[in-house]
């Protein structure tokens, strides 16, 4: 279908550089060349486009892993990287009911809004309005704002909810709300949380040891990026080395 006005688009640069932009009739400029937007109405998604110095650009359409990789964001988020794990470990699919605590820019929360369908429902609380407006805009950029009830509220000691799928904690003191997690969840379902530094594992795992909670796991995922060239297959040179540490387990009726 050719593109219009307002569709999303993922340039590819010839030097690999990726912009997510939306189509509309105005300049978009690099580093290296400058592009007018209102000329890719009517392309198809895989053409290639040349900026007014020559440099070539692919249209790409974006994936959701594209919108993640490039969320507006105002505090740390969660990546693709430990986003993919974290729906398979939740069992995030459709029509499940999943709450978050710690909503931040709303980069968990667009994923897990992308996994549960049209029937399944996210409930988001952060305590900081302006974290979470960002949140809404990232969530409303794929068009999945229906699925989310976005609750701006500190959460201290309880949710609201009851009979919840899965739920994900990414907050400084996760601990405190293992208690509120374990009232939350139905029966057997799974808890993730998401910390930065390793006593922070250890103030979870004091708790979750004295909670019912079974099938505790504790894990951190690296990834490695490769270069392309087919005769000089090797890793790049730099990487990511932290993100965060993965923390998960299952309510059980008793200890
Ligand atoms: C690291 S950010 C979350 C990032 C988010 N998961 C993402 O992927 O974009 C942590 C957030 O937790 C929020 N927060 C901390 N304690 C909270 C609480 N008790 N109730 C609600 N939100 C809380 C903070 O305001 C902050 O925005």
């Amino acid at each position: 279908m050719p593109l219009k006005e307002g569709d999303f688009v993922l340039l590819l640069s010839e030097g690999g550089n990726t912009y997510l932009i939306k189509i509309k009739d105005t300049y978009f400029s690099t580093h290296k060349d400058t592009l007018y937007l209102g000329d890719l109405k009517g392309l198809d998604y895989g053409a290639k486009v040349f900026g007014k110095k020559g440099t070539c650009f692919y249209l790409l359409k974006p994936t959701i892993h594209d919108f993640l990789m490039k969320v507006e964001r105002l505090t740390q988020v969660i990546y693709p990287k430990d986003i993919g794990l974290i729906l398979l470990k939740l069992d995030v699919g459709p029509g499940k009911v999943v709450l978050e605590c710690g909503g931040g820019s709303g980069a968990l929360t667009s994923a897990l809004a992308f996994a549960v369908g049209d029937k399944g429902k996210v409930i988001s609380y952060e305590k900081e309005a302006k974290f979470q407006e960002v949140a809404k805009k990232n969530v409303s950029r794929l068009g999945l704002e229906e699925r989310v009830l976005f609750k701006n509220q500190e959460v201290r000691d309880k949710f609201d909810e009851k009979e919840i799928d899965a739920v994900f904690l990414d907050l400084k003191e996760p601990w405190l709300l293992l208690q509120a997690a374990w009232n939350a969840l139905k029966p057997g379902r799974p808890l993730g949380i998401l910390v930065p530094t390793t006593n922070q594992i250890s103030q979870c795992l004091k708790e979750l040891e004295r909670l019912p909670f079974a099938g505790i796991e504790v894990l951190e995922l690296l990834l490695r990026k490769y270069k392309t060239n087919p005769e000089r297959i090797r890793p790049e040179d730099r990487m990511v080395a932290h993100t965060g540490y993965l923390i998960f387990a299952r309510k059980v009726e008793e200890k």
